[in-house]
């Protein structure tokens, strides 16, 4: 399975790299990475982890600017793509086929191709204009899937809340991760 995993410069750097740190543990899984330029920002702002460090989580480092990457086209076969999280500029892009970067361009295409596309939007409050691109992303086969907290499960911090955010992504994709934070 190959999956790519997308950081935008929304809030919230974390939810990818967490997602790439759980995929790095399942051999049949192969990750390839995109940061945009402003998630370079929200990860130094947000996080102690190295660029470096983080895309070394990844078996394939895709440069944002770089337009002819493999994922850039459709016959290079990737199963689903996570954008995590995802900014209301990205979203925007998606929603209106405006692909600049190879971030936007991986998602039209896993959209052409009738693939998964996870959105984990992060921002509030909405106005219409958001809540417009959600709903032509969600026309076009995307789901949005804002990272917004479970407690019924009773986290004890932030960690246990970030983790079971991304089991529960993880599954959107068909990816089942065991976690005993599953309501019973
Ligand atoms: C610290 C910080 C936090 C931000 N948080 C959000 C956010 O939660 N949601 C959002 O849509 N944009 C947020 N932004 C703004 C985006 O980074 C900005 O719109 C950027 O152009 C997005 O570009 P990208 O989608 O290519 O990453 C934030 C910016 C900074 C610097």
């Amino acid at each position: 399975m190959q999956i790519i995993i997308g950081i935008s410069g929304a809030s919230g750097a974390v939810y990818g790299i967490k997602l790439l740190e759980k995929i790095q543990k399942i051999p049949e899984i192969q990750s390839h990475l995109v940061i945009s330029r402003a998630a370079r920002i929200t990860i130094s702002q947000e996080t102690d982890y190295s660029f470096k460090e983080i895309e070394a989580l990844a078996d394939y480092y895709h440069n944002y600017d770089n337009i002819a990457s493999p994922i850039a086209s459709g016959s290079y076969l990737v199963d689903a793509m996570i954008i995590a999280p995802c900014s209301t500029k990205t979203l925007a892009e998606i929603a209106n086929g405006i692909t600049p970067n190879i971030l936007s361009r991986a998602a039209d295409v896993i959209l052409k191709e009738r693939k998964k596309l996870i959105l984990m939007l992060r921002e509030t409050p909405l106005h219409l204009g958001h809540i417009e691109n959600m709903l032509k992303v969600t026309k076009i086969g995307g789901i949005i899937a804002p990272p917004v907290p479970a407690f019924y499960n009773k986290p004890k911090n932030m960690e246990e809340m970030i983790d079971y955010t991304v089991v529960r992504i993880l599954d959107s994709i068909g990816i089942h991760i065991e976690s005993d934070k599953r309501w019973q």
